[in-house]
C-alpha cells in the first residue's frame, strides 16, 4: 500500500480536515488577545442582519414547515410520467472522464470504498466512512438519493449558512471580513494551476427582480487536505485567520444543525448556496452498507445568480452537458477531483463494488428544502 503524504506548506496553522476543538478555541483566545478583532466592521454593504426564511435552527424548522412530505400513490404516479420528460441538460457535471475517455459523468456514488480501495487512491471522505465536516458541494442544488443506510451512525446534517452568518456578523464581523476576501484553495496535482484564489462567502445586494443574499460555497479539504490529497507543499499556506475561520463555521454549523433521518428511498433536494451539510462517520456491514446516489442540479428558470468568481466553476458543472454525453456510472468510483496519487482512470479501473441491498421500490420521502426566494 503506498505511504500517503503528510507534509504541509511552510508556515501552514495547526490545523487538520477532522476539526479539533480545543486547537479552535485556543486559536480563538490567542488572536482575540492580541486584539480586539470581534470590534472591527463588517466588511462594506454586508448586512448586520440577514432577515429571511433562510435564516433557521433545529428547533424552528419543524414549527414553521411541515418539510417532511410522504407521496401517495397518485403523486409518484405523476413524478414517473414527469421523470419520463426529464431530458434536460442542466445536470451537473461532476466529472469529466470515465473509463479513461471524455465524458460528461452526471452521477456520483456516495459510498465507503476504503475496504476495496488503496488508501493512496482517496483523496475525499465521500468514499471513506469517516465523519464529514460541514462543507458545500459545488452547483446549485444537490440531489441525493439514498439507495441505502449504513448499518450503524451515518447521521446527515443540514444547516442555515444565513443563520450562521447572522451569528458571525453579531459576534466575529472580522470572520466575515475574512471569509468574504480571497483564500488560496488547494488544486492538488493540476501542475498548470497548482492553486485558485477565490472568497468563500459573497454578498449579493438586492435588485428589482432578487432580494439581497449571502452565498457560501467550500470545501474544509481545499484548505486542510485530506488523506491521500494532503495540502500541497508548494502553495501559499492559509493563515490563521483563515484557519479560525474554518473551525467557526464548522462548529456553528454543529450547533444550529438539523438532523436527518434518512432512510432507504429517501431523496433529498438541497440548496447548496444557502444550506451546508455535514455527516457523521458510520459502519458498515457485509449486510448493511451506506449507499447514496447524488446529482448537482440547477434550475435555469429560479437560479440564483452566480457570483462572478464561480462562473468558471460554474461553466465546468453546467456548460455543454449534452443528453448524448452524459454517463451515470452504475458501480461506484472515485471521480477524478478526489483522486489520489493514481489520477488517471484506465479503461476497466472502475471499482466494482456490489450494492449490498437493492433500493427501495418506488416509495421515496421528498425532504425539499426551500429553494425559491
Ligand atoms: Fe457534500
Amino acid at each position: 500500500m503506498a505511504a500517503v503524504q503528510t507534509s504541509r506548506p511552510a508556515g501552514q496553522p495547526d490545523i487538520d480536515y477532522a476539526p479539533d476543538l480545543d486547537k479552535y478555541l485556543a486559536r480563538t483566545q490567542r488572536r482575540l488577545q492580541k486584539e480586539p478583532l470581534h470590534e472591527q466592521p463588517l466588511p462594506e454593504g454586508f448586512p448586520k442582519t440577514l432577515v429571511s426564511d433562510f435564516v433557521w435552527e433545529d428547533q424552528d424548522l419543524e414549527k414553521t414547515y411541515q418539510w417532511v412530505y410522504e407521496l401517495n400513490d397518485q403523486e409518484i404516479a405523476e413524478i414517473e410520467e414527469a421523470l419520463g420528460h426529464f431530458k434536460s441538460p442542466q445536470r451537473g457535471r461532476q466529472d469529466n472522464t470515465f473509463d479513461g475517455k471524455p465524458a460528461d459523468v452526471v452521477l456520483n456514488h456516495i459510498k465507503d470504498l476504503s475496504l476495496v480501495v488503496d488508501k493512496s487512491l482517496i483523496g475525499a471522505p465521500a468514499y471513506t466512512a469517516d465523519k464529514q465536516v460541514f462543507h458545500t458541494d459545488s452547483g446549485d442544488v444537490v440531489s441525493l438519493f439514498a439507495l441505502n443506510t449504513s448499518a450503524s451512525g451515518g447521521q446527515s446534517k443540514l444547516a442555515s449558512t444565513w443563520r450562521v452568518y447572522n451569528e458571525l456578523a453579531a459576534t466575529r464581523p472580522d470572520l466575515i471580513r475574512t471569509l468574504s476576501e480571497t483564500w488560496v484553495a488547494d488544486n492538488f496535482e493540476n501542475k498548470q494551476k497548482p492553486y485558485l484564489l477565490k472568497p468563500l462567502l459573497f454578498h449579493q445586494p438586492s435588485t428589482d427582480k432578487t432580494p439581497e443574499r449571502v452565498i457560501l460555497q467550500y470545501a474544509r479539504r481545499i484548505f486542510t487536505g485530506y488523506q491521500a490529497l494532503p495540502r500541497s507543499a508548494n502553495i501559499p499556506p492559509i493563515t490563521e485567520a483563515q484557519a479560525e475561520a474554518l473551525d467557526a463555521l464548522h462548529y456553528l454549523g454543529e450547533r444550529f444543525h438539523l438532523g436527518l433521518d434518512v432512510r432507504q428511498g429517501d431523496i433529498q433536494y438541497v440548496n447548496n448556496l444557502a444550506l451546508f451539510h455535514a455527516r457523521d462517520g458510520f459502519v458498515d456491514t457485509p449486510e448493511q452498507q451506506r449507499h447514496l446516489i447524488r446529482l448537482w442540479l440547477r434550475d435555469p428558470e429560479h437560479a440564483w445568480p452566480t457570483p462572478e468568481v464561480l462562473s468558471e466553476r460554474w461553466s465546468q458543472l453546467y456548460d455543454g452537458v449534452t443528453p448524448e454525453n452524459q454517463v451515470f456510472p452504475l458501480e461506484p468510483r472515485i471521480r477524478s477531483s478526489g483522486r489520489g496519487q493514481a489520477k488517471e482512470e484506465k479503461p476497466g479501473q472502475n471499482i466494482p463494488v456490489d450494492c449490498a441491498a437493492p433500493p427501495h421500490p418506488g416509495i421515496a420521502r421528498l425532504l425539499y428544502m426551500h429553494y425559491s426566494n
